[in-house]
């Protein structure tokens, strides 16, 4: 089968990646793509949320089956428009996608169908948080309602740092994400951990759980990012996680789309803080996780294209796949000003050679002869696999640290990625 990856991220090189290695699969597109989809597939200079056009090329080359990396292509209706035409689509409609896109949705549709979350009061204006925050107790987290590429979370360790934050927000018209709509939060304590399951528009089945490092710098200071580097499996969870999920969050979720009328088919991202009390759902997310992605599909084995196929039509076949008892660590060079400007870097070589065991997936980027540049921000993701999150993660640096001087040290990174387990 020929199959569309839309995207532009290290993910969507991880999820390329992968594809091409199915053996059902004949060839990879990419819209837009970067420098590593094009190394083993052809590029569409077509943005990833351009459905018409996306439509017009995917019938015209025959495409049997089209995947949507990032949520702005979901929240563009890009899955709406593709499946409206009668084309094998993995990742939701618009309408499903809100359970990313807009946060209040999210937290109403968990709070309608018993889904555990943290207690939320919704506030439209200043005033109206003033008053939220007159009898508030302990930390608040002030969360925009729109997307915001993971920049619109703070977590303030009282009231009175959540209304310095929300008077930036509100008095400058800085709202992340452009909307007037904030969640204030209890805050939840415990670990945070990613599971991503699997919706088929009938059934929803966890697949695979990852943990990120959202953090810029080292010891989880500085500002949030998109990611900047993940491991899998999750050390030190309950042997049961998945049953957990699967019981309380996503068989209500399931049962609570389908009364919606809402038929998911793509990932559920199940962002999770796992209490005393169980997994609470701290976000949902209508996609792959970046950098969660490039860590999930290394331990793949089997033919991922049957598998994302087989849910886009409605019959979601999981023995397509397993993962393998490795584990992978990925480490996400980013330019130094990431994540509050993205400088692009030319010249960074294209043949990046890698130990066995290392890969390396490209952020936004572009081939230029045997050279790629970068358009800045999270430019790399190297992964190493191992026999635990420990050897995997000695293989990652290894392999980050042999790359960083080649790449002239333009790059920086977090030296501590699952070094916490
Ligand atoms: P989100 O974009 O909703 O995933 O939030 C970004 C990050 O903020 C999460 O990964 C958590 O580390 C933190 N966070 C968000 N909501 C909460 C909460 N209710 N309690 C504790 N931490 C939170
Ligand atoms: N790594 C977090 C995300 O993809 O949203």
């Amino acid at each position: 089968m020929r199959v569309l990856i839309v995207g532009n991220g290290a993910r969507e090189d991880a999820l390329s990646w992968k594809l091409a290695a199915a053996p059902s699969c004949s060839g990879v597109f990419a819209a837009p793509g970067n420098a590593g989809t094009a190394s083993r597939g052809e590029n569409w200079a077509i943005a990833a949320t351009d459905g018409k056009a996306i439509l017009e090329r995917t019938r015209r080359e025959a495409i049997d089956l089209v995947v949507l990396g990032p949520e702005s292509a979901i929240a563009a209706g890009v899955g709406d428009r593709l499946r409206d035409a009668g084309i094998s689509t993995f990742g939701p409609n618009r309408s499903g996608g809100r359970l990313e896109s807009s946060k209040v949705f999210s937290k109403r549709f968990m709070e309608r169908h018993g889904i555990p979350t943290a207690r939320a009061t919704i506030v439209h204006s200043f005033d109206q948080a003033v008053k939220a925050l007159a009898d508030w107790k302990g930390a608040c987290v002030v969360k925009a309602d729109g997307l915001a590429a993971g920049k619109g979370v703070v977590v303030a360790p009282d009231a009175a740092a959540a209304r310095v934050v929300l008077k930036d927000w509100y008095d400058n018209q800085r709202v992340p994400g452009g909307g007037a709509d904030v969640l204030l939060e209890e805050r939840l304590r415990g670990r945070e951990v990613s599971v991503f399951a699997v919706g088929d528009g009938r059934a929803m089945l966890p697949m695979a759980a990852a943990c990120d490092y959202k953090r810029a710098g080292d010891g989880d200071t500085g500002p949030n990012t998109g990611g900047m580097g993940a491991y899998s499996p999750p050390a030190a969870f309950p042997p049961d996680i998945f049953d957990q999920v699967r019981e309380r969050i996503l068989a209500p979720a399931l049962r609570g789309l389908l009364a919606e009328g809402e038929q998911y088919v793509g990932v559920l991202y199940c962002g999770l803080m796992w209490t005393d009390d169980g997994p609470y759902v701290i976000e949902f997310n209508a996609r792959f996780g970046d950098p969660e992605a490039q860590v999930l599909m290394p331990r793949i084995n089997g033919d991922f294209a049957q598998f994302l196929k087989s849910a886009a039509d409605g019959a979601l076949d999981p023995a397509q796949i397993t993962f393998a008892h490795k584990a992978c660590v990925g480490v996400v060079l980013a330019t130094p000003e990431y994540p509050i400007t993205s400088t692009p870097v030319k010249g960074l070589p294209a043949d990046l050679e890698l130990p066995d065991g290392a890969q390396a997936f490209w952020g936004a980027s572009s081939r230029n002869g045997k050279t790629v540049d970068s358009n800045g921000g999270r430019a790399l993701t190297i992964t190493a696999l191992g026999d635990s999150v420990r050897d995997a993660r000695t293989n990652a640096y290894a392999a980050v640290r042999a790359l960083s001087s080649r790449l002239g040290n333009q790059l920086t990174f977090r030296t501590d990625i699952a070094a916490d387990i």
